[in-house]
């Protein structure tokens, strides 16, 4: 499928079948994310495959305990815009997905920050083409979640996307037109 194609189709995903998608699916994607380009080709990338329960739950347990503590002192227009979505601290999307993939960038790296983010973007369109579903949850403070996994200093989690079959109802936002958000040859 083209880029253009895909890229339209695909939408926040936050509610899962129950069914479980087969893993050679989640390393396709993988396969597509870890083909970004990066700085210096440093591939400061990766991913780690979540699909044990208990790992999940607990997963679910360190962000939302994160969340309420966001939620508690967050206020202003990012509050007002997540009352009006409906958001809340429980994330039970982390525990409903079959799989989480968490995204790692090896901050030693020059770039990584960008480098890692590009392939985020790739795994998305990946996921897509796949038919699966994800939302790139970012939790509020990854460090429990680094030190339940272990994870080397040299790392940080960038993001989980919980993935499987979407049943999310929500449509897709809408975005800006092509002519708001480029210019040639001035800004
Ligand atoms: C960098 C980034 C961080 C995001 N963080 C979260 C998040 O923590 N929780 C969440 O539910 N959605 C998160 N999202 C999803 C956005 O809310 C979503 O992409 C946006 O509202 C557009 O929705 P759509 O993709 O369905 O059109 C994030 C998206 C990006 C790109």
């Amino acid at each position: 499928m083209r880029v253009l194609e895909l890229a339209r189709r695909r939408k926040t995903v936050r509610q899962f079948l129950p069914d479980k998608p087969p893993k050679e699916d989640i390393l396709k994607a993988i396969e597509a994310a870890k083909e970004a380009p990066s700085g210096m080709n440093a591939q400061p990338w990766k991913f780690v495959v979540i699909d044990d329960d208990w790992l999940k739950g607990r997963i679910g347990e360190l962000c939302e305990a994160e969340e309420e503590k966001f939620y508690a002192k967050t206020k202003g227009d990012l509050m007002t815009w997540l009352n009006a979505k409906g958001f809340k601290p429980e994330k039970s999307f982390l525990s409903e997905a079959p799989y989480l993939i968490l995204v790692f960038g090896h901050t030693k790296a020059p770039y990584w920050l960008q480098s890692t983010w590009i392939a985020v973007g790739y795994l998305l369109l990946a996921l897509e083409e796949l038919g699966l579903g994800t939302v790139t949850y970012t939790p509020p403070n990854p460090k429990p979640i680094e030190e339940l996994l272990k994870v080397s200093p040299e790392y940080k989690l960038q993001t989980i996307l919980p993935v499987g079959y979407p049943a999310d109802p929500k449509p897709k936002y809408g975005r800006r037109k092509l002519e708001e958000v480029v210019s040639f040859n001035e800004f």
